[in-house]
């Protein structure tokens, strides 16, 4: 059989480690695809660059469009990601009759509906499972392994950048940015990186996770996004002390009354198995009606992790291109005309408990004006911890758990808090999430 030419749209980290899997593996990935699949061409700024000696056949050129209108490359391997030029390259690509593999989030979650489109139109596949969570096959799962279930909710760690932060900032005491500086010269971090500690990358990929669990359109706009920036070393240590650990979660769950879409920094009861999902490792806890509970955990970063996703893409799609279009895995799931366009619920409506950090005057009367601010709005303190004046302080910190609370009244107990003579700045409000699997 005729073997398979891919064109690469980028060679970083992770084209250069998809490009490295598909070489050293390429007898076994033949053996399963039933075709030899070689990598043509890749599409690079500069030229000059020197690779790895497996990779040393492969033409480098700076010039994408030869890429896509090349009639020798039958997959376009999309892995520059942002939004342009990768976008018209893509439609061209499509228009030309290639299939399309990228581990382009932002892409997907904004422009998806219309990449999707184009390749119905033009009979060719479109698969991006390294869009989310790096190695983690969970999109094949939720759209494929889960096809019999309703979901009714998923809470993904899907920022390894994220998740390296917290973990080396309880664990080692560092300090945020030098965290940071450290996840970028790893290559774990996005080119821009407020992209992951601001909570975007994560919202981009919890759009596609929302999207094939429930069948909703995609709709980056619609999520709630937190980041990380706020998290002191603090938090993540009376968090601790009160049996919890702060992950940064992607959460998606049908109430019932709408959907939620929400990104943010988490407390999770220690006991659970994603609480214990550390350092760059990603994991999706998906909760749905016949399975129950199921967890996926793996690199969510990385070149070779990454690449494992691209790779079974591309096997995917040329296994399938023989297929008619409506005999294919639908590419969100359901039938893109069974999509249902539910929108997604206000930050107001969500319910949750919390965790609320304040800064007060110690002196007597202060812990009544507080119950009373949040027993006026009907919440229930569920734990409450003091610590002891720091030095020369006249102000100690008080650290309380909520009992679950419609989020508009912790906003309106929360202003009562901060007008409040006897408390200090501004109150820390981390959202609690007890991820039961009943
Ligand atoms: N910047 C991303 C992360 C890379 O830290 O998870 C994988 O999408």
């Amino acid at each position: 059989m005729k073997p398979v030419n891919i064109g690469f749209l980028g060679f970083g980290t992770v084209g250069q480690g998809t490009a490295t899997v598909l070489t050293r593996n390429a007898a076994e990935i033949s053996r399963r695809a039933g075709q030899d699949i070689i990598v043509k061409s890749a599409s690079v700024r500069s030229t000059n660059r020197t690779l790895d000696p497996l990779l040393a056949d492969i033409q480098l050129t700076d010039d994408s469009e030869s890429i896509v209108n090349d009639p020798d490359v039958d997959v376009i391997v999309e892995v520059m990601g942002g939004d342009e030029p990768a976008r018209s390259l893509i439609l061209t690509a499509i228009a030309n009759g290639k299939h399309i593999v990228t581990a382009n989030k932002a892409l997907i979650a904004c422009h998806g509906g219309e990449i999707f489109e184009a390749a119905r139109e033009h009979g060719v596949s479109v698969a991006f499972e390294a869009a989310v969570a790096g190695g983690i096959p969970v999109i094949k799962s939720i759209r494929e392994g889960l096809a019999g279930n309703k979901i009714q909710w998923l809470a993904g760690i899907i920022n390894g950048t994220c998740n390296y932060i917290l973990t080396e900032m309880l664990e080692k005491d560092r300090e945020f940015e030098d965290v940071l500086n450290e996840a970028m010269e790893l290559g774990y971090a996005e080119a821009d990186p407020t992209f992951d500690i601001e909570g975007i990358d994560a919202a981009h990929k919890l759009t596609i996770l929302a999207s094939i669990a429930f069948g909703v359109p995609l709709q980056f706009d619609a999520v709630y996004i937190e980041g990380i920036s706020s998290i002191t070393r603090e938090d993540t240590a009376y968090a601790q002390e009160l049996g919890y650990r702060i992950k940064h979660l992607g959460l998606a769950v049908d109430t019932g009354n709408g959907i939620e879409l929400r990104v943010h920094p988490t407390l999770i009861p220690e006991r659970r198995l994603i609480a214990n999902v550390n350092g760059v490792m990603n994991a999706v806890l998906v909760h749905a009606d016949a399975v129950g509970p199921t967890l996926y955990y793996g690199a969510g970063a990385g070149a070779e992790p990454t690449g494992s996703s691209v790779v079974a893409d591309i096997m995917d799609v040329v296994r399938v291109a023989s297929a008619s279009v409506a005999n294919r895995v639908p590419t969100l799931a359901f039938q893109h005309d069974a999509l249902i366009d539910t929108h997604p619920m206000k930050s107001e409506e969500f319910q949750t408990a919390f965790y609320l950090r304040i800064l007060v005057e110690d002196k007597p009367g202060v812990m009544a004006e507080i119950t009373k601010a949040l027993g006026d709005e009907s919440i229930s303190i569920e734990a409450i911890i003091q610590k002891e004046q720091l030095d020369g302080s006249s102000k100690v910190p008080i650290i309380l758990l909520t009992k679950k609370i419609v989020e508009g009244a912790m906003n309106r107990a929360i202003e009562k808090l901060e007008s409040l003579d006897s408390i200090e700045g501004k109150v820390t409000r981390i959202r609690m999430e007890t991820l039961d699997a009943s």
